[in-house]
């Protein structure tokens, strides 16, 4: 622990501004960190925000806006383009760090040009708002009480994507602290992976398809919390990589780029290596059905995303290469084998159901389904939802399309051994989360809690099932005793949250600092706040570690944040359809 760094969010005064709150979160030698929230009471296209101190300022960083210094306590935030449209009743919120002498943590207003107080009086003095970093909680819906800015986490949940971009990056690019990289790499762009470099195919489909599903899913949920074009933004990213990287002609995928080894002895920015990048393939000869399956998934709901959004062209090219490439996964069937042993997955039949499962629905041609139905293995139940197994999505989807018992005896039969009672045989930990494995416990709560939300939909186990889902990401989000209770697992959520992940570019100064080993064993907060990003989570017992050396439990991943997202768009589409069940979390947290 860091003696300078106090972390005491929930002992400050909150200052309460006519239009907005703002919230100091951390404070340390020469820097604070805090978010400011604006309720949106006129449309906007285009804004301007003053964000007041009361004590100097030197200089202020937020990635939301372009920021300029008005005076020693004053700072103008201007939209970038990606945000500059806000609508009635969405809330405008953002985290900034400031730079100033000494340890400070400076009380603030915000507000906006030309935005009135809410429901028009004119005056300054309408209600003050909360912020979420005490999150306000929802009126009544379906019965149960929000505890949590779902919508919020959701925001931050694609930032953490837009972190993790490889390539050429684009000029609307939110993370201010990432550069182009992997410009050399034989297909430019994708994710990196973790908080490591290399670009595997597996994960980065997985997590795509995950992602996908649930704007196919809760678009509502997505359009409510005002995330729906960052969506579409973040991604379009994987699936033009999958384009670049499907070769139809020579029938040829890249699957890998980087050597796990390699990769996993530097510790740098993606910005700075220098190491060889190797890139592998598969085709004919060398085989990958499992990654082939699973990107063709990827694209087929991607096609049905983007042409639901009125982009034909680019739906088209999406499912041409869907089919194409399902068609040499199902042709050439082997899973992939990494020299290294990274990923590898324990079988393709689930992958290859769910892309026929999504070419089935991008294309009505019912050879997919029955494609689908013979590779469906009878009453096996997965161990859990992630980048290896796919079951029981497959499972799900196939009972949606045709209401057959049998599959929907597979998805309650997952979630009987995921609930607690019955034939539970899932570890809870003490304040309740589902505790499937060391590595990433969080990860596979998040990905189970979102299925559960896709299956109550489908009218399996609705109550139940949604109580739970809600329930882990509470948990999640901070009904737990970590740290004196309400800790975010979820960085940047609330007042409390890792502050080392175990994510090398979040760990590096400003370039051109030097960005060595010395920053892995560093035990300050990692200079780069990586918002959004869901960390692997407790041991069974409840204990948790924010260290960065501990990658088993703050390692970040884009197969993490997947199906965590995925649920959060479910809640905040059971908030709006005023389905949120009742929930009772074992640790709440009651700041
Ligand atoms: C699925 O396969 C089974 C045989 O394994 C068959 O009896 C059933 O009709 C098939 N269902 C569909 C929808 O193709
Ligand atoms: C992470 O911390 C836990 C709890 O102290 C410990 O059991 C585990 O071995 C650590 N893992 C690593 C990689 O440091």
């Amino acid at each position: 622990m860091l003696p300078s760094l106090v972390s005491v969010a929930l002992l400050l005064p909150v200052f309460r501004a006519a239009q907005g709150a703002v919230t100091v979160q951390h404070h340390w030698a020469g820097g604070f960190q805090g978010e400011a929230c604006i309720p949106i009471s006129k449309d906007l296209n285009g804004w301007k925000a003053h964000l007041v101190f009361q004590e100097d300022v030197k200089s202020l960083d937020a990635f939301v806006a372009t920021v300029t210094k008005v005076s020693n306590r004053e700072f103008r935030l201007e939209n970038k383009d990606y945000n500059a449209v806000e609508h009635v009743g969405d809330k405008l919120c953002f985290t900034f760090i400031g730079h100033g002498d000494g340890d400070i943590s400076p009380a603030a207003t915000i507000s906006i040009e030309g935005m009135n107080s809410p429901s028009g009086s004119g005056q300054t003095g309408s209600p003050a708002h909360t912020t979420q970093s005490a999150p306000t909680p929802a009126p009544n819906t379906g019965g149960g009480t929000a505890t949590k800015n779902y919508a919020s986490a959701l925001g931050k949940s694609i930032l953490f994507y837009d972190a993790q971009r490889s390539g050429k990056l684009p000029a609307n690019n939110p993370i201010k602290w990432r550069g182009d990289s992997g410009l050399n790499d034989c297909v430019v762009g994708g994710w990196y992976d973790a908080g490591d470099h290399v670009k595997f195919g597996l994960p980065m489909a997985s997590s795509t398809t995950l992602l996908l599903w649930s704007l196919y899913s809760f678009k509502d949920g997505y359009v409510k919390a005002g995330q729906l074009n960052n969506m579409y933004d973040m991604i379009k990213w994987p699936l033009d990589y999958f384009l670049k990287a499907w070769d139809p002609h020579k029938k040829e995928l890249v699957v890998q780029i980087g050597d796990g080894l390699a990769d996993h002895h530097f510790w740098g920015r993606p910005e700075d290596m220098t190491m060889a990048r190797p890139c592998t393939k598969v085709n004919q000869q060398k085989k990958g059905s499992d990654i082939a399956a699973e990107t063709a998934a990827a694209l087929a709901l991607g096609s049905i995303t983007f042409k639901r959004k009125g982009d034909r062209n680019y739906a088209s090219r999406l499912l041409t290469a869907a089919e194409s490439l399902y068609s040499f996964a199902k042709n050439n069937r082997g899973v992939f084998r990494d020299d290294a042993f990274f990923y590898s997955s324990s079988g393709d039949r689930d992958e290859l159901c769910e892309a026929s499962m999504w070419l089935y629905r991008a294309t009505g041609n019912r050879q997919y389904l029955q494609d689908a139905n013979s590779t469906w293995v009878e009453t096996a139940w997965a161990w859990a939802l992630g980048w290896d197994d796919k079951k029981v999505a497959c499972q799900e989807l196939l009972y949606e399309e045709t209401h057959n018992a049998d599959y929907r005896r597979d998805v309650e039969g997952y979630f009987s051994s995921w609930l607690p009672g019955g034939t539970s045989q899932i570890p809870y930990t003490p304040c309740g989360l589902a505790w499937r494995s060391l590595w990433g416990a969080n990860r596979y709560a998040g990905n189970s809690a979102f299925l559960a939300l896709i299956a109550a939909e489908a009218g399996i186990g609705t109550l139940r099932y949604r109580k739970w889902a809600v329930e882990q990401i509470n948990f999640i989000l901070g009904d737990n005793k970590h740290d004196g209770g309400c800790f975010s697992y979820q960085i940047g959520y609330g007042s409390k949250y890792p502050l080392r992940p175990h994510h090398r570019a979040a760990s590096c100064p400003d370039r051109p600092k030097p960005c060595t080993e010395a920053q892995l064993n560093d035990p300050k907060p990692s200079p780069q706040l990586l918002v959004g990003a869901l960390v692997g989570g407790p041991l069974q017992s409840g204990e948790y570690k924010d260290d960065r050396l501990n990658y088993t439990l703050n390692e970040v991943a884009t197969d993490y944040n997947s199906g965590f997202q995925g649920a959060l768009a479910g809640i905040v589409h059971l908030e709006l359809t005023k389905n949120l069940p009742p929930t009772v979390n074992k640790c709440p947290c009651k700041s």
